[in-house]
């Protein structure tokens, strides 16, 4: 019988590096590697890359640059839905799982492929997300987690990668483990481990230190069309490169550290450090032009789908009826979510300081103080009784104003 064939989810880093050989010696499966960049490599590693998966054992691998459709297809929906997991995390993590499944899957298919593999731990919540999107996706490929599995400490997968003379460029010292991509960069292990500690400042590359920001505050301008941005300070440019130009400028004034503890799809709290300029920047402008556009009924209803399509990204149902469902109705609410936001940086902060909507709700007539006032004064006598009539009579029988 041939030997089963397994397209690997593969990273460059230490853990896949040696997942490549392991699983060709304990499971007797051939490996195709297949790299997917989201914003998280810099394409000067390409051949590094390339050439560690070979030096490895791979058959293959191919390096995709899913860069635009990460941004243009999953990051555009989680912004117009606000996604903050638990009120805070934008789901940098979680949103990059789907997009890395449906050409993990892609991928099995061109090279005929048994099943896909990926290097997660048996405790996060990343193996949930490839899994379910792969069942969801193509329920026919069987999945592989040697991670999982194999029980190797980080030092004794160093000294396998010398023995197999795997090129990586790993210290037994590294301390942190870090995923990253344009909508953030999310920090654990080491001494973030004990809640109580206050992250050092080394593991940061995307923000400065906001002691270290300009003092001079810098405004941004971002363009909006239903609820997507399309234009910063004035010039159209791609979704992908506003998220990067965003994510430099916040950045740069130490704005987007995010210290939590979050709750594990698996049922662990995890003491997570998170940087996210650009995501929380642009989620900000986004809320505020919502804040302007969208009908008082709509707006309130949207918070509480918003909080359930979080989750949704965060357990790994992108892939899934409820997703669809709940998407079509952020994107009726999208339609007239078109206008502008001038955001301000400061050092550690970012906020809206100007907002407009050619189709905004907005009415200077009705919420003036001067001049120019169309606000019917005399209905809100009477609206004002008949609002609080219901508790006027529970006082009256019942409650304080009751003998
Ligand atoms: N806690 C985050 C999430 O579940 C980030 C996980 C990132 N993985 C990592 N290796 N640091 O989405």
């Amino acid at each position: 019988m041939a030997r089963k064939k397994v397209v690997l989810a593969y990273s460059g880093g230490l853990d896949t590096s040696i997942a490549v050989r392991w699983m060709r010696e304990q499971w007797d499966v051939d490996v195709v590697g297949c790299a997917v960049d989201v914003g998280q490599m810099n394409p000067a590693e390409h051949e590094a890359i390339r050439e560690r998966a070979m030096a490895a054992g791979a058959l293959d691998i191919e390096i995709i640059d899913a860069r635009d459709e990460f941004a243009d297809r999953f990051l555009a929906k989680a912004l117009q839905a606000n996604s903050l997991y638990e009120g805070k995390y934008p789901l940098v993590s979680a949103l990059s799982r789907p997009v890395i499944v449906e050409h993990l899957v892609a991928c099995a298919r061109r090279h005929q492929a048994d099943g896909v593999g990926h290097g997660c731990t048996g405790k996060g919540n990343d193996q949930v997300r490839f899994e379910v999107s792969t069942r969801t996706l193509a329920p026919d490929l069987e999945v592989f987690a040697p991670t999982r599995v194999w029980g190797l400490t980080r030092a004794e997968c160093i000294d396998l990668a010398e023995q197999w003379d795997i090129p990586i460029e790993a210290s037994k010292e590294k301390i942190y483990s870090i995923d990253e991509n344009m909508w953030g960069r999310a920090i654990e292990c080491g001494v973030l481990e004990n809640p109580w500690s206050a992250p050092p400042e080394e593991p940061f590359t995307m923000t400065v230190n906001s002691k270290d920001a300009p003092s001079e505050p810098r405004d941004l301008v971002v363009g909006f069309e239903r609820g997507v941005p399309v234009s910063l300070d004035g010039t159209a440019m791609s979704l992908r490169s506003i998220i990067e130009l965003v994510g430099e400028a916040a950045g740069s004034y130490g704005f987007g550290r995010l210290d939590m503890v979050e709750n594990r799809r698996v049922g662990i709290k995890s003491r997570e450090v998170y940087e996210c300029p650009a995501s929380l920047a642009l989620i900000t402008a986004h809320q505020d032009l919502e804040g302007i556009c969208l009908e008082r009924d709509v707006a309130r209803e949207k918070q509480r789908v918003e909080i359930r399509i979080a989750e949704l990204i965060y357990d790994g149902l992108w892939h899934s009826p409820l997703m669809s469902a709940l998407q079509a109705f952020v994107e009726s609410t999208q339609q007239h979510v078109t206008g502008e936001v001038r955001l301000r940086l400061e050092p550690g902060r970012c906020y809206g300081v100007g907002r407009r909507a050619p189709k905004g709700l907005y009415d200077h007539d009705l919420a003036t103080y001067d001049a120019g006032d169309t606000f019917r004064h005399e209905d809100s006598a009477g609206f004002v009784r008949l609002w609080g009539l219901s508790v006027e009579t529970w006082s009256r029988r019942q409650g304080p104003g009751s003998s």
